[in-house]
């Protein structure tokens, strides 16, 4: 697997999101063997870039990964995230990125993983209440105890990345792109290339969407979290299965599934993206990384940048309302 840069940091190209392994996508689906069976076949097939976060579980995709990476720890980048957790008593799903909770997380994040250190530590979503500088200020203190190695920030919009960037250089911004999701080329991408700060884009398989996988919102369990996603949801569904059938179309002319063109496509926008797709599963984490073999031609890729838009807000109103822009 080919290796690249993300804000000095050497990744493998494609990583891997550990999200899915607790929770979220066909919750029951899938099972803690499976899921760390999934983490050594990537790391056997030279993913060196796993990807989790306090609040997945919560706590427990950290435990889960902790347990996966014993005596491969040095293998890995790892990466994980603070700020949707308060320590303070607010509990899981409240935003808190001031420096006294920034310290608690890291503690526990690093008992979790079993580790003296992170690789990467992301602020998981902005806290409008405690300035970055001070976030990272915190972050900094962090840094300079080998706590943690690089900062980075999701989710956090141009202006934020400036002031958190000035503080402390910051390794990676992690944001949803993905053939469904085009927001970040605008203003995001540029600017990541001027300070010189890689990107992470999460979801780069829309949810699953993009894999041609899901059909109908049946093919999705009751507590599936996609079932509060607009894009997944009534018409909006039905809309977007046009883009999954086009980008079937390419796959079918280049000889990969469609989940490894939605990839494919992604490392053709640069060499400072890597994106981090998400499975529990060893057969799809095979698929997946093997998308870095897989190359689109000029044409192909100029038919998927004009793919039909998406149908529908990435997000539902709430998670919509905490994004930094
Ligand atoms: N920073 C943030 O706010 C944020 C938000 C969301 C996600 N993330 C990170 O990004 C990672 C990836 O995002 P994501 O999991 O939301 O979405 P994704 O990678 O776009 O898609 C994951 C979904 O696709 C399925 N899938 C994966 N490979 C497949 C394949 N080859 N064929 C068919 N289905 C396939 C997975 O199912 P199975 O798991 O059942 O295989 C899962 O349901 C997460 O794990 C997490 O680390 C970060």
């Amino acid at each position: 697997m080919k290796k690249i840069s993300i804000g000095g940091l050497q990744v493998s190209r494609i990583g891997l999101g550990a999200m899915s392994m607790s929770g979220y996508y066909n919750i029951g689906d899938g099972s803690d063997d499976e899921s760390i069976r999934t983490i050594h076949r990537a790391i056997d097939l030279g993913v060196t870039h796993i990807d989790t976060a306090e609040i997945y579980g919560p706590f427990a995709n950290e435990e889960l990964v902790g347990r996966a990476l014993k005596g491969r720890r040095d293998q890995i980048v790892l990466a994980t995230k603070f700020g949707l957790v308060s320590h303070a008593g607010g509990g899981p799903g409240i935003i808190d990125s001031s420096p006294a909770n920034v310290r608690t997380a890291v503690e526990g994040s690093l008992k979790r993983l079993g580790t003296d250190h992170i690789d990467l530590y992301y602020q998981h979503r902005v806290d409008p209440a405690t300035p970055i500088e001070e976030t990272v200020g915190a972050l900094a203190q962090l840094v300079a105890e080998g706590k943690i190695r690089h900062i980075g920030l999701s989710e956090a919009g141009p202006a934020t990345i400036r002031r958190a960037h000035a503080v402390h250089p910051v390794a990676a911004l992690q944001t949803e792109y993905s053939l469904w999701t085009r927001d970040p080329e605008a203003e995001l991408l540029p600017l990541l290339r001027e300070l010189g700060i890689g990107f992470v884009p999460y979801s780069p398989l829309g949810h699953g969407f993009l894999t041609g996988q899901i059909r109908s919102p049946d093919d999705l369990s009751d507590d599936d979290w996609r079932k509060t996603n607009p894009r997944f949801s009534g018409e909006n569904f039905q809309r977007n299965l046009r883009i999954v059938d086009e980008v079937k179309a390419v796959a079918a002319e280049t000889g990969a599934t469609p989940a490894q063109i939605a990839l494919a496509w992604l490392l053709a926008q640069g060499e400072d993206i890597a994106p981090i797709p998400g499975t529990k599963r060893v057969a799809r984490v095979e698929e997946n990384t093997a998308a870095d073999g897989v190359e689109l031609s000029v044409d192909q890729i100029e038919r998927l940048n004009d793919l039909t838009p998406a149908a529908g807000e990435r997000h539902d109103e709430g998670n919509m309302a905490v994004i930094d822009r």
